[in-house]
């Protein structure tokens, strides 16, 4: 059986070190760390999140604000809201939660927001600096699962690391660390999705197993090689029928029998996301007083 990377435990211990920063720039600087979220339409999921987001910020004592708009937005509401966050001085991080409605170009909005507030390190600008092996931010979700590996002690160093999905939020980004020369890379990776050929034949190659296809309990026991590490991306939610409560992309019973390590859902992937956010902004504002 086996043993559960506890999310939970990994992203306090990360923010008690965010605190201690927190209480620097108070004391030296008389600065509070902002984040800005932008929450577009009515999706319960995306407001349960940015719910989450503002909470956290504010029990590390930073500022926070959030920026509901209707579904039926107009993009150049949108693009004014961001322009007018990027010259708000006491907003150190700006995130606007995705998906946007369909009318609404995605991009467009990203490459509005200020390069050095962009906590999410979905910018243009961060990617790049990301693939060049010179991260100012690194996307939240990709960031938590190399920092879960690292403090359970699993380095990447050498290892076969398959990677279930290729999103710009999850896949690429993670990917593009593991194989990086840092101290979260030295991997040999593989990128896979839905279109791969083999699957499970390619998975069962892997030392570490990264799952963000977003599909329920995609990943079964044929896919994880004896003693592989789990890492479990996705999050869904169970029907009724299904039993009700969350699931992971993991089969989590089956492939517990067969890794050595995996982390559950909830409580793995997830806390560490919200945890690695406030880390970015924390050092947003650590940027913005050394003059960046
Ligand atoms: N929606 C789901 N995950 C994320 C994320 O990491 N950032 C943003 N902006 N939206 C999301």
């Amino acid at each position: 059986m086996a043993t559960l990377i506890d999310g939970k435990a990994i992203a306090k211990l990360i923010e008690s070190e965010t605190l201690d920063d927190i209480s620097r720039l108070r004391n030296a600087h008389g600065i509070a760390p902002g984040l800005a979220v932008v929450l577009v339409g009515n999706d319960p999921a995306s407001k349960v999140y940015v719910g989450m987001k503002g909470k956290t910020s504010l029990r590390l004592g930073m500022t926070s604000v959030t920026e509901t708009r209707p579904a039926d937005v107009e993009e150049n509401e949108l693009l004014a809201l961001v322009t007018q966050l990027n010259h708000e001085p006491t907003i150190h991080g700006i995130l606007v939660q995705l998906p946007l409605p369909k009318h609404i170009d995605t991009h467009k909005i990203i490459d509005t927001i200020d390069p050095k507030k962009d906590v999410d390190g979905l910018h243009p600008q961060n990617i790049g600096l990301l693939c060049a092996g010179r991260p100012r931010f690194i996307p939240c979700t990709p960031y938590g699962v190399v920092e879960l590996l690292i403090r359970s002690k699993v380095s990447p160093r050498g290892k076969e690391v398959v990677v279930l999905g290729r999103s710009n939020l999850v896949g690429r980004p993670v990917a593009n660390l593991l194989s990086s020369k840092t101290k979260y890379g030295d991997a040999t990776v593989t990128v896979c999705h839905s279109r791969s050929s083999s699957l499970p034949e390619i998975c069962r190659r892997a030392d570490i197993l990264i799952s963000a296809i977003g599909q329920k309990k995609y990943v079964t026991a044929d896919y994880i090689k004896p003693g592989a590490v789990v890492i479990d991306v996705g999050i869904h939610r169970l029907s009724e029928e299904e039993g009700g409560g969350l699931c992971g992309d993991v089969d989590f019973q089956s492939v517990a029998e067969v890794a050595s390590m995996i982390t559950p859902v909830p409580g793995g992937v997830g806390p560490m996301t919200i945890a690695m956010l406030m880390r970015n902004t924390v050092d947003a504002a650590l940027r913005s007083v050394s003059g960046f």
